[in-house]
């Protein structure tokens, strides 16, 4: 009912506005004396240490947010993460033993792929642990530990909020086990984690600029294909921002490693297509900026995303986003919900339902 959205159109919108409120809930009793606790979530100490490899397992967005995770985690930890898609897991020899962290993502709990994923790693090893939103759900029974997210209920199909703090929750988790391994100082730490508290403030200051992505996006409208591309965490997120497009929006988009273009992809780059761009990560920023020139001299219609207070080149890009000054790391919280709001809009744009996309459900409790 119209009074459940809160005065918004539609669950989606609601549900991106409450992003920040959302990880605030989720990180806040996880923060003891400034640093990462899970305490009470009765996670042991011991499931921290002696891990020799971390595979992250989910579906959809979730997988998505694993390979935010995954960078987070490899980044810091330097063992090797690897994000494994649900439904091809489970049909494959796992290569793990006693000594793998077995990291499983849903929103719902009850997604079949991903819960057969957890049993099969539950036969090679104790060390498993899903980040899970719905109380109770199965995934969250079967594992060894639960880190529960507190997104509160999402309604709209494609997952907004349940992503973020799946994602803040990565960050938590990448600190806690770079401390018990050493690998970073408590100071480190601490200001790691004084700036995944800031985040929810970031966000509102990019929720504020949703009338320009509204605007925006009325050059999306009448789109066949779009492209996503980026390097590093950008990357990561460009596949969570072209899965979005996909879902409420039909229309084909396809994100892309920015290095990887020329290797196949920009082949489909004509005159007007959308190439939305992140380019919010210092070591590969020129890099991305010159793949960018790439599309631009074939004509794309390039939407940049940075963190420049503005372009002094106009021939880069046609619409600049400017995303708030945090550490690079931190960006990919403000790019995400850029690229919600570019879904969202271009599907209301093209007069369709985004909460209730054709083909698609919110939980897949089919094989
Ligand atoms: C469905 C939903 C997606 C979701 C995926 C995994 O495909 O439409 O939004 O990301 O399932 O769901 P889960 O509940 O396991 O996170």
């Amino acid at each position: 009912t119209a009074a459940q959205k809160d005065g918004y159109p539609h669950f989606m919108i609601k549900e991106i506005h409450e992003q920040p409120a959302a990880i605030t809930r989720t990180i806040t009793p996880r923060i003891k004396d400034m640093l990462p606790d899970f305490s009470e979530d009765a996670i042991a100490d011991s499931f921290f240490e002696n891990v020799s490899d971390i595979t992250i397992v989910a579906c959809g967005t979730a997988m998505y947010a694993g390979m935010v995770g995954k960078t987070m985690i490899q980044n810091r930890l330097h063992i090797p993460v690897t994000v494994a898609i649900a439904s091809e897991f489970r049909y494959e020899e796992p290569v793990i033993n006693e000594k793998s962290m077995v990291i499983v993502v849903s929103q719902s709990g009850e997604t079949i792929d991903t819960l057969e994923a957890l049993r099969l790693a539950n036969k090679y090893t104790k060390k498993t642990l899903s980040i899970v939103n719905v109380k109770g759900s199965s995934i969250a029974r079967e594992s060894s530990y639960v880190l529960y997210t507190h997104a509160g209920p999402e309604i709209a199909v494609a997952s907004t909020k349940a992503y973020t703090v799946q994602v803040a929750s990565f960050y938590l988790l990448a600190c806690k086990l770079a401390m018990t391994q050493q690998k970073i100082s408590v100071e480190e730490a601490r200001t790691f984690v004084g700036t995944l508290q800031e985040i929810p403030n970031y966000i509102e200051e990019v929720l504020a600029q949703a009338p320009d992505i509204e605007q925006l996006t009325k050059r999306m409208i009448n789109a066949n294909n779009a492209f996503f591309i980026g390097r590093g965490l950008d990357y990561t997120l460009c596949m969570e921002g072209a899965l979005k497009l996909k879902e409420i929006s039909y229309i084909h988009a396809e994100a892309y490693a920015a290095g990887e273009l020329k290797h196949g992809t920009i082949a489909l780059v004509s005159e007007g297509v959308p190439v939305i761009a992140a380019a919010t990560q210092k070591h590969v920023y020129s890099k991305v900026i010159s793949n960018i020139r790439e599309v631009k001299a074939r004509g794309a219609y390039v939407i940049l995303l940075s963190k420049d207070k503005e372009i002094t080149d106009p021939s880069i890009c046609d619409v600049h986003i400017n995303l708030p000054d945090v550490s690079d790391e931190f960006t990919i919280f403000e790019s995400v919900v850029i690229f919600q709001l570019i879904a969202y809009y271009t599907s209301v744009g093209k007069g369709l339902n985004p909460d209730q996309p054709r083909n698609l459900a919110k939980s897949v409790t089919v094989e």
